[in-house]
Parts: structure tokens; sequence; C-alpha cells
């Protein structure tokens, strides 16, 4: 399938995303949104995929929501649209997502990485949510997400002040899992992508579904749920080739990848 506003690619099992409207430092449009659905709805369809990178280009992850697109808007009209709702959908995937982020990832931007599973940022990436010198608030999902994951003082201060959080700090707080450097950021990414791609597709599809309970559920609840997902893993061949793998010291080979 062909997109106008992406570079979508399938590798060694991983799927690709790059997001490519580079003359606006990849702002995110309503056709950018719709295209990333649609890439996702393939990739997630597709079988011979187990892991999914979204990237951007050096300078930028992606630079915001286009305002350039939002300045003409109104309420209602903004409101009877659900504007911007479709991007629920792709914080709502099922196999793993991560996010390779290189310069500024503001706004909409940041708010896409933080629906990731996990971000990996080149050294020089930018983090930050500047809505409010813009007159508005974030639209989809960075005041619940980034508070998540920062906890509220780390995060009403950069929502507040629309600071942008360097690469070493937003690790540091929890946000990015790692930091590297922005030559090898895209390669060291899909590196880890493979590995997780390589790896029984339910068994990473349940393991992502377990975490993100633990945002909704309370421990008890959280851990039950886990516990009968772990159970239903023992009727799976890939439970029975994964331990027989390691009890004949030899590489597992997955069926259901
Ligand atoms: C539309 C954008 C854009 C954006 C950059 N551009 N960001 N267009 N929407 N969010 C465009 C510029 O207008 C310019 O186009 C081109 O990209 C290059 O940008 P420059 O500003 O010339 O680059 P630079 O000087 O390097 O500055 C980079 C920057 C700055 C610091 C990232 O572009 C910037 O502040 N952008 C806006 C960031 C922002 O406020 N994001 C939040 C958006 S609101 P031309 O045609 O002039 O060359 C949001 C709400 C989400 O995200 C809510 C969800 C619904």
């Amino acid at each position: 399938m062909e997109y106008e506003t992406l570079l979508v690619s399938v590798q060694e099992r991983v799927g690709l995303i790059t997001l490519n409207r580079p003359k606006a430092l990849n702002a995110l449009n309503s056709q950018l949104v719709a295209e990333l659905n649609q890439a996702l709805d393939q990739l997630e369809a597709d079988a011979g995929v187990g892991c999914i990178v979204i990237t951007g280009s050096a300078k930028a992850f992606a630079a915001g929501a286009d305002i350039k697109e939002m300045s003409a808007f109104g309420f209602p009209q903004i409101y009877l649209d659900d504007f911007f709702a479709a991007a629920d959908r792709i914080g709502a995937r099922r196999k793993p997502l991560i996010a390779a982020v290189a310069g500024y990832a503001l706004g909409g931007g940041c708010e896409l990485a933080l629906m990731c599973d996990f971000i990996y940022a080149a050294e020089n990436a930018r983090f930050g949510l500047p809505e409010l010198t813009l007159g508005v608030i974030p639209g989809i999902g960075g005041t619940q997400r980034l508070t998540h994951a920062l906890g509220k003082a780390k995060a009403m201060e950069p929502c507040l002040t629309g600071r942008q959080l360097t690469a070493e700090e937003a690790e540091r707080a929890g946000l990015v899992a790692r930091v590297l450097p922005a030559e090898s950021l895209l390669d060291e990414t899909l590196a880890v992508a493979r590995g997780i791609a390589g790896k029984s597709l339910p068994a990473a599809m349940m393991t992502k579904e377990c975490v993100n309970r633990a945002f909704e559920l309370g421990l008890n609840e959280g851990v039950r749920f886990e516990r009968r997902l772990f159970h239903s893993l023992f009727a799976s061949a890939d439970q029975k080739e994964g331990m027989n793998a390691f009890v004949e010291k030899r590489a597992p080979h997955f069926t259901h990848r």
C-alpha cells in the first residue's frame, strides 16, 4: 500500500513506519493520522509482522499536531467531528509498538510517542507539550500518559511551562527506556524489534496487555489477570517448545510468530 505522509516497509518480521512530512517537521494532520491507522491496520493484519517501529526524521519525530490545519477549526465542529479521536486507535494496538525518537517530539508528536509501548530516544531528542503556548491543551492523551509515566510534579511542570525535556532527562524521569547515539538509533531499535518479533507472538501480546492493565486495575486484580493469561499459555505449542528448548539446550522455534 502507498501512503502520502508515511513510508512503510516490512523486514525480518518488523514493520517500520517512517513519518514523512519533512517540510512540516512531520506535523500530524488528519491525513497522517488516518494513514497511520491504515498502516497499523495493515501491519497488525500481517501474520509476518511481530513488532512495529514508528520513527520520524533526524530533526523531528513530529513537531506536534498540524497547527496550520487546526487554526481554522471552531467549536462546535471540532467537537461534533470528535477531532483526533482517531488517534486513540494508535494507542489501542495489540502488537508491540516501539517509538524511535530523534529531534523534536512536541505536542501531538510527544503524545504519539507516549502511545507506543516504549521509547528509544536519540541524544538530540526533545520532548515537550507546548500546547498552552497556543492557547489550547494536549488532546490525544498527553496530560494523562505523561502523568502516568512521570508522576504529578514531573509531568505538571513541562505541561504548564512548555519546557522541553532532553533525552537524558526523559530517560532519568522514566519517559524513555534508553538513550542511543543518533547514528545508531534506528538500527538498534530495529534489532530490538527483531528480537521481540522472534518470540511467541501471543505471549508478547499478552505481556503488553498485562503491563497496560497495571494502569487500569488495582494490584490484586492485575495479578489475577496476569495469572489467568499465564495459565492460558500452557495451551500453546510455543510454551512446550520454549521450555523444551531450554531443557534441551537449543534455540526455540516458535510456531505462533
Ligand atoms: C504545522 C509546523 C509545525 C506544526 C513546524 N511546522 N511545526 N507546521 N504544525 N506543529 C512547520 C513550520 O511552520 C515550518 O513551515 C516548517 O515546519 C519548519 O519549521 P520551523 O519552525 O521553521 O523550524 P525551526 O525553526 O527549526 O523550529 C522547530 C520547532 C518549531 C521549534 C519545532 O517549528 C515549533 O515550535 N513548532 C511548533 C511546535 C508546537 O507548538 N507543537 C504543538 C502543536 S499543538 P514553513 O512553511 O514556514 O517552512 C499540538 C496539539 C495536540 O500538538 C493536540 C491533539 C489534537
